[in-house]
């Protein structure tokens, strides 16, 4: 039987805001501080007609999730090296780590709505999210401008390293939605962040040669 609102449930949150309002709110009352019923596990798999099996989609979304929680830390860890940067070069890495988040941002959402595609559950409460993910986590203070530079790198590393074994299983299954997302999206998109940090870690003279 489908979860609703119990008789009861009415009854508890119609005593809760008694002293508010008079009346008994017609029949468009919202049923307010729900205690919601979880009607799809993690990790459980709806039937989408989408032709592809049971088994194919589970693994591509065990994969995603992974790829996907990885993606949320890195979108984090680059909004808090946005704000914590400093240095002769901060404006320029201020206004270039925000628009990496940005475009993690885009590809969070891409990511998750995939997995929802498949009948999966997509992960998204954070706390959630740090304990799925394999980036290690920051210190809570500032580190050095270069160090927070190699973390972002590291990070990239670890997710990229995810990324091109998801596409190499997802090619042998046939998942060619996921495949595609991964590899004309996710792939590159991290791959040209990696660029555009690496080359600020390169040691060379500004002015004299
Ligand atoms: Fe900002």
């Amino acid at each position: 039987m489908p979860p609703t609102a119990s008789k009861a449930e009415k009854q508890r949150v119609r005593g809760r805001y008694e002293h508010l309002f008079s009346g008994d709110g017609g029949q468009s009352q919202p049923l307010l501080h729900q205690h919601g019923v979880e009607i799809q596990e993690f990790g459980k798999l709806r039937l989408l007609p989408i032709v592809l099996s049971f088994e194919t989609r589970a693994q591509s979304c065990q994969l995603l999730n992974q790829i996907l929680a990885d993606t949320q830390i890195l979108y984090s860890l680059y909004k808090k090296h946005h704000w914590l940067m400093r240095g002769l070069t901060f404006y320029q890495l201020h206004l270039l780590l925000d628009k990496h988040a940005e475009e993690q941002v885009a590809l969070i959402d891409q990511l998750a709505e995939r997995v929802q595609t498949l009948g999966g559950v997509a992960v998204g409460d954070p706390r959630h999210v740090a304990e799925i993910t394999a980036i290690p986590r920051p210190p809570n203070g500032v580190e050095e401008v270069p160090a927070m530079l190699s973390r972002l790198l590291e990070a990239h590393e670890i997710l990229i390293t995810k990324v091109r074994e998801a596409i190499s299983t997802t090619d042998d299954n046939g998942d060619a939605g996921t495949n595609d997302l991964l590899s004309s999206g996710v792939l590159p998109t991290n791959e040209m962040q990696v660029w555009f940090i690496a080359e600020h870690l390169v040691d060379t003279p500004l002015i004299h040669g």
